[in-house]
């Protein structure tokens, strides 16, 4: 960075002046926010019901495939770019090998298929892992209480292979297996899938924050223990950056640090570190803990949920998954 000198000092520097009307305040800033930033995440659900309220997360709904196709039209019409799948299935389909994760003709391919029928115009993303899936909650095969790792990379491998095959664009691995993005690049490239993109959950942390997400998804009465010997310890950053080059070099086209705003210092030194597109998840933790605020009073909505998606821009990600993204394209004029 070059510093002005000698250094500016008042009178003759005033800060303020370049804050002094709306109109400045728009030629220079630094970043900017558009809908084109956001990608929205859709629950989306196997049962009867169209639209099924998330307690945890007010304002967020179970989708069934129609739901969801009709939320790709408005995502479109919006200027969204993308909507990222997660699934929750009824529980009589769960065993330990999350056998559900891999059907051709389950929850996901049907509804990546309604949302291409009816907004081909914009990305559809899938999250590989095999949590919402599985009979103990986690997202990777289970033995003797021990995750394991290997035996789990074809599992999502053929997993990612399914989305992509029906029309997944991005297949977005978060289950922090070691070599998982290897084993799913060589699996696309084996089936001539060569145009999918790999955005991988590169530094994924073991957090609090995703608790209304495993309401949401049905996975949180099946969890035994927790996910502390596959995701990050948040007490690491170097470990971040060694994670982010192992997955660029197994394939992943972009990357991405999750949970969001407790880790915008690690969104910073990977965008800063490696030129691929950083992205990051503000998760449903974030987005419940921001919602019960305002729905107190206490938060004023529009302006704080600008103000942290900016954030995400600042910090030098490409674009922010994130609970928010329909009300926040709205907001910037959609
Ligand atoms: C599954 C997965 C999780 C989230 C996205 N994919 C939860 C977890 O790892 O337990 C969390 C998303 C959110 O909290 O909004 N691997």
């Amino acid at each position: 960075m070059t510093q002005p000198f000698p250094p500016a000092a008042f009178p003759y520097a005033r800060p303020r002046r370049l804050r002094s009307s709306p109109w400045v305040r728009r030629l220079v800033a630094e970043t900017v926010l558009t809908p084109s930033d956001l990608i929205w995440p859709l629950i989306v659900h196997d049962g009867a019901e169209d639209r099924v309220p998330v307690a945890s997360m007010p304002g967020v709904f179970r989708l069934s495939p129609r739901a969801a196709a009709a939320a790709a039209v408005e995502a479109r019409d919006l200027g969204i770019p993308v909507v990222a799948l997660f699934p929750h299935v009824d529980a009589a389909i769960k065993d330990a090998n999350g056998t559900g994760a891999t059907d051709p003709d389950g929850l996901i391919p049907d509804c990546i298929k309604a949302i291409k029928d009816a907004a081909p115009e914009i990305g559809v993303m899938c999250d590989v892992a095999l949590d919402c899936y599985t009979d103990h909650g986690h997202d990777g095969l289970m033995a003797d209480g021990r995750i394991l790792n290997d035996d789990s990379l074809e599992r999502l491998a053929e997993q990612a292979f399914i989305q992509a095959h029906a029309g997944a664009d991005i297949v977005a691995p978060s289950d922090m297996m070691d070599g998982r993005v290897q084993a799913i690049r060589e699996a696309l490239e084996a089936n001539g899938l060569h145009d999918t993109m790999i955005l991988a959950y590169a530094a994924k942390y073991a957090s609090a924050f995703y608790g209304p997400y495993r309401d949401a998804v049905g996975s949180a009465k099946q969890l035994t223990g927790d996910k502390q010997t596959y995701q990050m310890n948040y007490a690491n950053s170097d470990e971040a950056l060694r994670e982010v080059a192992m997955d660029i070099a197994e394939g992943a086209d972009a990357v991405m640090v999750k949970p969001g705003m407790p880790y915008l210092d690690i969104v910073r030194r990977v965008s800063e570190t490696f030129q691929v597109p950083t992205f990051a998840y503000q998760v449903s933790g974030e987005y419940a803990m921001m919602q019960a605020a305002i729905a107190n009073g206490w938060l004023d909505e529009d302006r704080a949920i600008l103000e942290t998606l900016h954030g995400f821009k600042r910090a030098g990600c490409a674009g922010v998954l994130s609970y928010f993204a329909p009300k926040a394209a709205r907001l910037l004029g959609g």
